[in-house]
């Protein structure tokens, strides 16, 4: 594409402001934004009105505008900003997870069809070079897994739950300090890294998994007795979006883990994302930095924003590949299941059971379960789930036996 870049914004937030000032402060890209595109006409502006409109048409009938810039809150809006930007011959960069997860492969069809670029690095992990990094570097190198806390929020608040300060206490810090929305469900429940999931398994395994597709828990539930036997054991509890590949087999899950001071995410705290990519040559690789916040998402986007200088575009060349993936496939993980003693934990398909405890109140199980039953169980308020960080194995060939043998055993 020509060089000069002119970019139209919608949304003025958090990311859009944060965007103006670093486009403002960074000497070296020769990119300004010459209308932004809002919702509210009675909220004050920190620049000149003359920037400012309410029509989207003001970006997307404008020849001179090359590239939209889509940073708004509401991805139904954005899925028909993003779709009209296509149609018109603009490249769009895009922070909005919730819409890429949701519509990739729609979009992706419309973009290629009109010849232009769709980025979005700034929607998973925030400041991390992930994406590119997955299309690009790994490209040739066999990836097995990759894994991380990509969920500031969430986060923040295990890492003051893990030192003993309560779920309401910490949610409430970290609303205080805006790292948690009014509403925090779709960051606590998990839902939030659930869509980056499903983006990042696109760019480092190929196919395109619906969000409803993985099996997701949140912190929410997190008991008082599962930090205490993270913290006797010095583990610690994450939220791991996790996906690998086990043969030909892919196993995606969002949920509560305990992970040892061996594992790279041990010690990222507070608001700070991590992933970790394992691939068959370079082994486990580290990626930490800010996963949210004004300027750190804006630099990702000033990135995407930069690589269309050079025309550059996802090639999804991992697509290609005839992968089966089957996350509902008989694969087994380890987990602790806890809750009140009057809830019957022997019929819930646990097998291999390592360790039973039962307090005054409380019980727990540690033992092994298929995959097939994660989304059943995470469902059900009345139990915590906090998953192992070990490689799930295939079920064996023996494991109806070990159920009802374990059954036999529970109910003696
Ligand atoms: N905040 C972060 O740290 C972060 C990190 C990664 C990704 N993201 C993603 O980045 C995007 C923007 O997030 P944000 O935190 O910047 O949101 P925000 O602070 O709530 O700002 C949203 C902006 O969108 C505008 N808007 C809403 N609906 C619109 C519409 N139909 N047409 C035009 N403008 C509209 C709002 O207009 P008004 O100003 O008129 O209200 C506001 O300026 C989201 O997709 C989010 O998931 C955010």
């Amino acid at each position: 594409m020509e060089k000069n870049l002119k970019i139209g914004l919608f949304g003025f937030g958090c990311v859009g402001s944060g965007l103006y000032e670093v486009l403002n402060r960074s000497q070296l890209l020769d990119a300004r934004i010459k209308t932004i595109v809002v919702k509210d006409r009675n909220k004050k502006r920190s620049i000149p009105a003359s920037y400012f409109s309410f029509e989207a048409e003001d970006i997307l009938g404008d020849p001179e505008i090359n590239v939209v810039a889509e940073l708004i809150n509401d991805s139904e809006a954005a899925f028909e900003i993003v779709k009209r930007a296509f149609r018109a011959g603009k490249n769009v960069v895009s922070a909005n997870k919730k819409l890429i997860a949701e519509h990739l492969d729609e979009l992706l069809a419309l973009a290629n069809e009109n010849g232009v670029s769709f980025l979005y690095e700034a929607a998973v992990a925030g400041s991390i070079p992930i994406i590119r990094n997955l299309e690009e570097y790994y490209n040739n190198d066999s990836l097995s897994a990759i894994q991380g806390i990509i969920n500031g929020t969430s986060n923040y608040i295990l890492t003051q739950s893990n030192e003993g300060i309560s779920y309401q206490e910490a949610l409430d810090k970290a609303q205080e300090l805006g790292f948690a929305e009014i509403d925090p469900t779709l960051d606590v429940e998990g839902f939030d890294s659930r869509f980056k999931l499903s983006i990042l398994i696109k760019h480092a395994f190929g196919p395109t998994i619906a969000p409803e597709q993985i099996p997701v828990k949140g912190i929410s539930g997190i008991r008082k007795i599962d930090l205490d036997y993270a913290k006797e054991r010095n583990y610690r509890i994450k939220l791991l979006a996790r996906a690998e590949r086990i043969g030909d087999t892919l196993f995606a899950v969002v949920a509560p883990h305990f992970v040892d001071s061996e594992h790279f995410t041990y010690n990222v705290s507070n608001e700070f994302n991590a992933v970790v990519v394992e691939a068959l040559f370079s082994d486990k690789q580290l990626f930490i930095g800010k996963g949210a916040g004004s300027y750190p998402t804006a630099s990702a986007v000033l990135s995407d924003i930069s690589a269309l200088k050079f025309d550059y575009n996802y090639e999804y060349r991992k697509s290609e590949r005839q992968i089966v993936i089957n996350t509902e496939a008989p694969l087994a993980v380890k987990l602790m299941i806890a809750a009140d003693n009057d809830i019957n934990l022997n019929d819930l398909g646990l097998f291999d059971i390592e360790e039973r405890y039962s307090g005054v109140k409380e019980q727990y199980v540690v033992g092994k379960i298929l995959t097939t039953k994660l989304k059943d169980l995470f469902a059900r308020k009345e139990i915590s789930l906090t998953l192992f960080n070990d490689a799930p194995t295939y079920a064996s060939a023996e494991l109806d036996e070990q159920l009802i043998t374990n059954q036999q055993f529970a109910n003696v």
